[in-house]
């Protein structure tokens, strides 16, 4: 079906593949800064729990199901659950293999272009204006000031930033799986886990800078980050294991749509188990032995507790760290390597976001490469103009990662187990996983996939419709119901213009997706029936 036969040129390449998609702001920024908030400990205990239960389990779904539908000919979402389910309505459940993605994107790569321009300012060693301090230099930078203020040119400004990552990311998905994201990938990891490691021994070093605050120390540091606070209390909280579940979707890339997608380029006989494993082995020691050992501790040392409590993920990275990078023995340096490990980082995983669209129009509507990517292109273009626009406390962003970021790969995930697990059905499912494995699977492993991650994915899809929509405090005693700000945003007394529009532009996209995939249906029908039809005989 696909238009060119693709494929990843080594079993090292497309590990390193996935790794990369995983590897991204989500370690560096978004688990130190969950981690801290929650207090380490327990959040770390539900965090392995998820690992354990839902983020290895559903890689080795994807891979397992990718490879196969890849057998097949398909590497869209939509292809691969039409190839293995024969139902006429299959495909429309991988539509959202297609805008899960693609919506991603349309913000993800936006902070990519952060990462770029606060790595080259720091390269130049002008990362605020005279002024303005780093919070409100983030603030005019990025657009969270108002709307429309970030679509400027300057060295200052985000939009040159814009423009060079976008022209990047679809030069390299351009070129393919093998020479563009296998190529990047391969320079990309390991640059960035070297710079990961030199900033690490960076921050372990640096001991006590300020004798007069003997507590701000490394071990402080990461005492602040590690230490088990409240553990038992922690447990109770499900917003913790929301969060906890919620960061391994996010950082493993697993429910995107996209390991689905790089696993359908392998070779018939590819082992998938250990392959898996392995990915997601190398995005947790990203995660928890690098990121979780720089951000955090870093601004602990320097600015101590009350500089590090309550920061959200983008101000850790853009207000707090630049702030300690000034204080630090080189740390003009080290704001520049650190700036450009979050740009590689970013794009790895940006790319593999692009993948999923391109195969889907390659072979549900024949599109070729050109046309593919530039009708990508457009598509990504206008949904990040959206974000790039109205940046205004950075709400078009905030609420795409919240309905689509968030919920949609509880709902991908879900779906995915499911086929796997009973559709397929687990003996077959299990019997096409260990195929060409290097490794066997522990058996327990059969009965978590049938039962136990399913289940496990419900509840905690309820506890967040609970929690988000029906805003309940969790409480039996002094029960509370108050919606979140994102469902007031839509629904509430003073609905948000901008949050309505995101939705609007996820309706959009959704009701584009799913005319493709009828046409793609209508196409792939057709060429089953060829198929069919005898030699010799003419096709009615
Ligand atoms: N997995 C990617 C990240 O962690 C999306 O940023």
């Amino acid at each position: 079906m696909a238009q060119a036969k693709e494929a990843w040129s080594s079993r090292f390449g497309v590990i390193l593949a996935v790794a990369g998609s995983a590897v991204g702001l989500g370690n560096f920024l978004r688990f130190p800064g969950l981690a801290a908030q929650y207090g380490g400990g327990a959040f770390m205990i539900a965090y392995f729990v998820s690992l354990l239960l839902i983020g290895i389990p559903l890689g080795w779904v994807e891979w397992t199901l990718g490879r196969e539908g890849g057998r097949r000919g398909f590497h869209s979402t939509a292809g691969i659950f039409h190839a293995l389910m024969s139902r006429p309505w299959a495909k429309y459940l991988g539509v959202i293999g297609f805008f899960t993605p693609v919506v991603i994107y349309t913000y993800y790569v936006y902070v990519e272009a952060w990462c770029l321009g606060y790595a080259l300012n720091a390269i130049t060693g002008k990362l605020s204006v005279p002024g303005m301090n780093y919070g409100e230099f983030f603030a005019r930078f990025t657009g969270a000031q108002a709307d429309g203020v970030a679509l400027q040119f300057g060295l200052h400004d985000v939009g040159i930033f814009v423009l060079i990552v976008y022209v990047l990311n679809f030069i390299f998905i351009y070129r393919g799986i093998s020479k563009g994201i296998e190529m990047v990938c391969t320079y990309a990891m390991p640059a960035l886990i070297l710079i990961a490691i030199i900033i690490l021994a960076r921050v372990m070093t640096l001991g006590t800078p300020d004798a007069a605050k003997p507590d701000q120390s490394v071990l402080n540091g990461l005492g602040y980050l590690w230490n088990p606070r409240d553990v038992a209390t922690g447990l109770k909280n499900p917003e913790l294991w929301l969060a906890a579940a919620g960061q391994i979707f996010f950082s493993l890339s697993v429910g995107f749509g996209v390991i689905i997608t790089y696993a359908s380029y392998l070779k018939t006989k590819d082992d998938v188990v250990l392959s898996g494993l392995t990915a997601s082995a190398a995005n947790e020691f990203c995660e928890v032995g690098l990121g979780g050992l720089i951000t955090v501790p870093a601004a602990f040392i320097f600015l101590g507790a009350a500089g590090v409590a309550g920061q959200g993920t983008f101000a850790l990275g853009f207000n707090v760290l630049p702030e300690v990078f000034v204080r630090m023995p080189g740390g003009q340096i080290f704001a520049s390597i650190f700036f450009i490990l979050l740009f590689l980082a970013a794009i790895t995983s940006s790319l593999s976001m692009l993948q999923p669209g391109i195969a889907f129009l390659e072979e549900g509507l024949g599109l070729g490469r050109k046309a593919s990517v530039a009708l990508l292109g457009l598509v990504t273009g206008l949904g990040t103009l959206f974000v790039w626009y109205f940046s205004r406390d950075l709400k078009a962003m905030d609420t795409l990662d919240f309905w689509v970021g968030t919920l949609m790969l509880f709902i991908q995930a879900t779906i995915l187990v499911i086929i796997f697990a009973w559709n397929v059905g687990i003996e077959r499912g299990w019997a096409l996983m260990h195929e060409g494995a290097e490794m066997r699977a522990p058996t327990i492993y059969k009965f978590i996939l049938r039962w136990v991650t399913p289940l496990f994915l419900v509840a905690i899809f309820v506890m967040w419709l609970m929690k988000n929509v029906a805003g309940w405090n969790f409480s039996f005693s002094q029960p509370v119901f108050a919606p979140s700000g994102y469902v007031l945003d839509l629904i509430g007394a003073q609905p948000s213009p901008v949050a309505r529009l995101a939705i609007g532009m996820i309706v959009l996209i959704t009701a584009f997706a799913l005319v493709l995939t009828h046409l793609a249906g209508k196409r792939w029908d057709a060429a089953a029936a060829r198929t069919r039809t005898p030699k010799g005989k003419a096709t009615p």
